[in-house]
């Protein structure tokens, strides 16, 4: 069982769009028992929420459910997960300072969500919150890309 967390600021646009699009990925390639997927956020001001709901509606419109409630990343993830994945630089900073500090029960790989997109060159997933409806559509476009190549990665005989 590989266990895959992926981590924004918020946990309520990128990183359960990130959960929902790489679980529907593993529901259409028949891997859902091989894998435990969730999201965190590095920030708690949304603990408990259901994804934004324009995040929601693009996602749905692609087919694709996010079923996340946020939580606020913690020690125990380090240890918990295999891979924890970060949607910009920020998270990635905060989420390898908490590692850090979690110290050498933090055996996670952290790594940036779009060192696995193959046909976008941008390094981060920018945040959508305060923009229109084509940033959340942009959202999905990295993270669908990002997602193919990391399960391809994880399960190449699948
Ligand atoms: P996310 O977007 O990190 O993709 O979930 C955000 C949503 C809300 C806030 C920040 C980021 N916020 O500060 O309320």
């Amino acid at each position: 069982m590989m266990k895959v967390l992926f981590v924004c600021l918020g946990n309520i646009c990128r990183s359960p769009a990130a959960e929902g699009v790489f679980l529907h990925l593993l529901k259409e390639r028949g891997l859902s028992n091989q894998f435990l997927v969730d999201s965190a956020g590095t920030g708690g001001w949304h603990v408990g929420n259901p994804a934004d709901r324009r995040m929601q509606a693009a996602a749905n419109r692609r087919g694709i459910q996010l079923p996340s409630r946020a939580r606020q990343i913690s020690f125990d993830d380090f240890s918990e997960f295999d891979l924890v994945l970060t949607m910009d630089n920020a998270n990635l900073t905060a989420v390898q300072s908490l590692a850090r500090k979690a110290g050498a029960r933090a055996t996670a790989m952290i790594q940036p969500m779009l060192s696995y997109a193959h046909r976008f060159s941008e390094t981060e997933v920018p945040d959508p919150y305060y923009g229109g409806e084509a940033g959340f559509e942009h959202v999905l476009d990295l993270l669908e890309d990002a997602c193919v190549n990391l399960l391809d990665e994880l399960s190449p005989q699948a």
